[in-house]
């Protein structure tokens, strides 16, 4: 099938070179000619683990392209999928204007009859007001456009891996017509047994949001239970592995720390709960999952200034500077929310992140970049981890220990063996557990 991907971020940009990846020809198209340049010489404007592989294989399959010229990318396209950013507004309600717009340039440029398809995550009732910025540019061949809900569920750093291989597809529709085309589209995951469920338009746009809700209270009810292990000297990692074996709460996201950030969970909790106070319902509970996420990174902040007392003359070292680890992306990065404050205090931040050195620099100009975990960590009085990529967990601690400071760390995602850092001669304030102090740290005299 001939589609078109308006906007070339995370979800359009995998969207494009996985349709292509199992034989559809997809053209993806994006406003920012500097991106569509780096695209068509094989290169993603973000880091995530395979795609530039992808991009290049499918580049040279031919099916694959890429143009700053949304009438290119959607002329003779059958299918649409509208990408763009939906960025929160001051009162958290998601700015639609890029998918409004997108949707009149389909209107404009297209030829045929065609899905045009919302794989942006939006508000509920979307669809609709898509359909009438189509019909207000193209009243007269209205017939010709179908309009589907097709969210994402991929995670940024696993992203080909949930796209290629994911645990659901859900599509909404109101015509046999736009379902049969979707089927089209997915018939590589449909013959495989992927779970595929199709529904009304509003259920399907609903469904993304209630998925990103409930996947953020798990962060933080286990978050606020940390705060409450804090208070009663109990280890919230333990607390976690008895909820864990019970199938009915489930394995996953329920490790306590820094809490989540990226371009998702923050944006989707205000705008969902933006939506509800429309609809006339105070789902107030997702206004409790925002503060206590927030409640995470003060707690952190607390841990340091315990550790530290003044911060004015200290070095602070902060290892892991993306959202979560295997991407560049420091959108809502707790770290920074972090660094920022830090620096507010008159700190010095050094930090250091695999791969979101540049994009956090370009966030946080106050903040230096070292090289690696070690240079950051050199003089430090506090190493602060913030992401806990998969290489912190072989660093060399002896070697950290004689070059800081101070033997101080903040573990924010319980990273680290508390029992080993203590033989080891350091102190560490993790997250949800009791601090462990070396011998001559916070020793009340006698
Ligand atoms: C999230 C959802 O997981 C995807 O299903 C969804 O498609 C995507 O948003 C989206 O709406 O586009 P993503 O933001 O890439 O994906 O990352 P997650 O892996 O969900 O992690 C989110 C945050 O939660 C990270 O900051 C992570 O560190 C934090 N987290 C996760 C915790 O603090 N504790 C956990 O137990 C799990």
């Amino acid at each position: 099938m001939r589609v078109g991907v308006i906007g070339t971020g995370h979800v359009g940009l995998i969207t494009c070179a996985t349709l292509a990846k199992v034989g559809h020809h997809v053209t993806g198209s994006d406003t920012d000619e500097e991106k569509i340049a780096l695209l068509q010489g094989g290169t993603p404007p973000f880091y995530e683990p395979g795609l530039s592989e992808l991009v290049a294989e499918q580049l040279s399959s031919g099916r694959l392209a890429f143009t700053a010229e949304i009438a290119e990318a959607v002329t003779d396209a059958a299918m649409i999928f509208i990408s763009v950013g939906t960025p929160p507004r001051a009162s958290g309600e998601a700015n639609l204007l890029a998918v409004e717009q997108s949707a009149t340039e389909v209107a404009r440029h297209a030829q045929g009859r065609c899905v045009v398809v919302e794989k942006s995550t939006v508000p509920t009732g979307t669809a609709r007001r898509l359909r009438m910025a189509i019909q207000r540019t193209r009243p007269e061949d209205i017939k010709r456009f179908e309009v589907a809900s097709n969210p994402e569920f991929l995670r940024e750093g696993k992203a080909i891996d949930d796209a290629m291989e994911p645990e659901r597809i859900l599509v909404g529709a109101d015509s046999e017509w736009a379902f049969q085309a979707m089927r089209e589209v997915y018939d590589h995951w449909i013959r495989q047994g992927c779970r595929y469920i199709e529904t009304d338009l509003a259920t399907a746009e609903l469904a993304k949001h209630a998925s990103n809700g409930f996947l953020a209270l798990k962060i933080s009810y286990i978050n606020a239970l940390a705060r409450l292990c804090e208070r009663a000297n109990a280890d919230v990692t333990k607390v976690a592995e008895a909820m864990r074996s019970d199938s009915r709460i489930g394995e996953y996201f329920l490790d306590a720390g820094l809490g989540y950030g990226g371009s998702c969970f923050p944006k989707d909790l205000q705008a969902f709960s933006h939506l509800a106070r429309q609809l006339g319902y105070d789902f107030s509970l997702l206004d409790e999952i925002t503060k206590i996420n927030n409640e995470a990174v003060e707690a952190t902040l607390d841990k340091i200034l315990d550790a530290l007392w003044n911060l004015e003359d200290k070095r602070i070292a902060l290892i892991g500077l993306s959202f979560k680890p295997e991407t560049d992306d420091v959108r809502f990065a707790p770290a920074l929310t972090i660094a920022k404050r830090l620096v507010e205090q008159g700190a010095t931040v050094v930090g250091y992140d695999p791969q979101a050195g540049r994009t956090a620099k370009a966030e946080l100009p106050e903040i230096e970049i070292a090289p690696n975990p070690y240079e950051a960590a050199e003089h430090a009085h506090c190493l602060v981890l913030c992401t806990e990529w998969e290489e912190f967990r072989n660093l060399d601690l002896k070697k950290l220990r004689e070059i800081m400071e101070y033997p101080v760390v903040v573990d924010g995602r319980n990273a680290f063996d508390p029992d080993e850092m203590e033989r080891l001669g350091f102190s560490i304030y993790p997250m949800g557990r009791p601090p462990r102090l070396a011998s001559e740290e916070g020793r009340t005299p006698h």
